[in-house]
């Protein structure tokens, strides 16, 4: 894990070392970069210091004069964080160089036979086996690109490697459980393990396949797999959306993502809006009608979860249809019904999880629908259907924008289905629809009303140890989001809860002070949970309250929010979260020992 790149053109080394800049955020324990210098010796630098630091480590001059290179930012699974165990890793004579995304599951068992057989190891990463074995295959005589698929014939688990011989300057790749892409550019040819690595260098690019074999050399690139010769795979064009990263006034990205979310949400709504009305746009995806479907699971992990919560909610509260959400790394004894729509959501389309889950799909049981910021994803290409959410790239580890897009382009495919399906109520779902144009405006007067107040709020709530964010129906998805951006970005504990679960519990844990964050869906009980926690002393922070004043005194509205729920709240809850980080000195587009996109199940 968890960021490839390579190169094999002039100046190599420059070029994978540019490409791993965009893939930074994918993991940042540790960088590095071996490349081939022109009198077949190794230039190998990492560090601890992130990618930006490889440029000091390595010399301008010589990386120059490097024609082939292969570069890789880590999130550690084996092995702790240091620079002996960042790739690439070597092999004894300092001949071949392996970069690694993914588990090698009998890593043990191969280290111990191949340390019999007078390997010395130097790491603790399990990546190291595969360049020795790598290095017994070329001490046989075989080129680089066979050498990979022999060397890979005796691994468990998952893997993207690219494979540097500095001696002749050949690049090998393979895929298996674990994304690998191939693109040519005017001066060479990339490898990356994320399209948005080489976005601005390429136009087109190919998806290795599981255990394909890709080997460039001086003879141009060719393609294999066991048993014999592959033709190269079809090309993809690099998406528009790929090039558009959000540009704003703050330092870091998840400030300027989260107020990109106006934006996105109406490139969402303007690209798939139109597609609602005669159900065009789920007819477009060719997806049973609605009426075939008996039931809706959603799939995902951490905020693509919740963001599938939201959009089950409207095919339950305007389609009256069963659903669940099933947590992906949990989905391994449930129980598929026939006629299921699985919606499977995942940004990245690449997290192991949500693959793994759709293992346990029995083909005759469920269409699957994949929700995705990447339409050349594994997960898009093992779906019956794909939407692309359009968010363009996020570099911020912890989702914002994704999490918008996601809920506007799930509730734009769940209405065109709905659109024409019998189950439909006729006067929500028009309700729906004026409250799904409006999404962009009231994410805006969201971004405006908190600008200050979040920052202030963090100032005063800096030293709380603890936060409970509650919500009830529709609203309690945007509490679970709350929290966990709250965790992921300030390193506090965290916790949300349905709101009537509080006096069975939760409710011991608020003393004076507690701050408790109540997402208001427009649910009266609401305000009896309040009163509980008020007279605990605990600081009650109510978002997204609609509030009429009468004679000077608050009334609440009681309001029928939309079927995917008060989306608006999220803004102030992300907001918050970052502010209370930066005050905290914390990285908030790169939070400890998370990673953007978790290819290991
Ligand atoms: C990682 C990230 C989370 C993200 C989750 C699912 O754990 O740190 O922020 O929500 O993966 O990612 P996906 O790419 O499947 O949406």
């Amino acid at each position: 894990m968890c960021g490839i790149t390579a190169f094999r053109g002039p100046a190599a080394a420059g070029h994978a070392r540019t490409a791993l800049e965009r893939l930074e955020y994918r993991g940042y324990d540790s960088a590095g970069i071996a490349a081939r210098r022109p009198d077949g010796t190794a230039l190998h630098a990492r560090t601890l210091a992130g990618v930006a630091a490889l440029a000091t480590a390595l010399d301008e001059g010589a990386t120059d004069a490097t024609t082939a290179a292969i570069g890789h930012t880590r999130w550690a699974t084996h092995g702790d964080v240091s620079e002996r165990n960042a790739h690439p890793l070597e092999d004894c004579g300092g001949r071949l160089f392996v970069v690694h995304n993914g588990i090698i599951e009998n890593a043990d068992v191969l280290r111990a036979r191949l340390i019999a057989a007078g390997h010395r190891m130097a790491t603790d990463v399990d990546t190291e086996v595969i360049v020795h074995l790598l290095e017994e295959e070329a001490a046989h005589g075989r080129g680089l690109g066979d050498a990979l698929a022999d060397a890979t014939a005796q691994l468990e688990g998952s893997w993207a490697i690219v494979a540097l011989d500095t001696r002749t300057g050949d690049l090998a790749g393979t895929a298996h459980a674990s994304p690998l892409v191939l693109a040519e550019a005017a001066d060479g040819v990339y490898f990356a393990s994320d399209v948005g690595a080489v976005a601005p260098f390429v136009g087109t690019f190919r998806v290795l396949e599981d255990d394909d074999i890709v080997e460039i050399g001086d003879e141009g690139t060719r393609w294999h797999r066991p048993g014999g010769s592959c033709r190269p795979r079809g090309l993809w064009p690099v998406p528009e959306t790929a090039l558009l990263a959000s540009v704003g006034r703050h330092h870091d990205h998840m400030g300027n993502e989260i107020d990109e979310q106006p934006a996105v949400a109406q490139r969402v709504l303007d690209i798939l809006s139109p597609g609602i009305d005669g159900g065009t746009l789920w007819r477009g995806l060719g997806l049973p009608p609605l009426d075939r479907i008996d039931r809706i699971a959603v799939l995902g992990c951490g905020t693509s979860l919740h963001a599938g919560r939201a959009v089950a909610g409207v095919f339950e509260r305007l389609g009256h249809m069963p659903t669940r959400a099933v947590t992906a790394s949990e989905a391994a004894h449930e129980v598929w019904e026939p006629r299921t729509l699985v919606v499977a959501l995942s940004q990245s389309g690449e997290t192991a999880d949500v693959l793994r889950a759709l293992d346990t799909v029995p083909a005759d049981r469920g269409t699957v629908l994949a929700l995705t910021n990447n339409p050349s994803s594994s997960l898009a290409r093992r779906a019956h259907a794909v939407i692309d959410c359009l968010a363009g790239p996020e570099i911020g580890v912890a989702a914002t924008k994704t999490f918008v897009a996601q809920i506007v382009t799930g509730a734009c495919v769940a209405l065109s289905g709905l659109a024409v399906s019998a189950r439909r109520d006729v006067a929500a779902f028009d309700a729906d629809l004026l409250a799904l144009g409006a999404i962009p405006e009231t994410l805006s007067a969201a971004l405006d009303a908190w600008h200050n107040r979040a920052k202030r709020l963090a100032a005063d709530l800096a030293t709380a140890s603890g936060f409970l964010f509650l919500g009830r129906g529709s609203g309690l998805v945007y509490a679970a989001e709350g929290a966990l951006k709250l965790k992921e970005l300030s390193y506090r504990w965290a916790e949300h809860q349905p709101a009537g679960e509080l006096k069975h519990g939760p409710l011991a844990l608020v003393d004076a002070g507690t701050p408790v964050f109540v997402v208001d869906d427009g649910d009266p009980r609401l305000d009896v949970d309040i009163a509980e926690v008020r007279a605990r002393g605990g600081r009650v922070l109510r978002i997204g309250e609609r509030t009429l004043r009468v004679g000077g005194m608050p009334l609440h509205l009681p309001r029928r929010g939309p079927s995917w729920g008060p989306l608006e709240t999220v803004v102030p809850l992300q907001m918050f979260a970052r502010e209370l980080a930066l005050r905290l000195h914390r990285d908030v587009d790169k939070p400890r020992n998370l990673a953007k996109s978790v290819t290991v199940s």
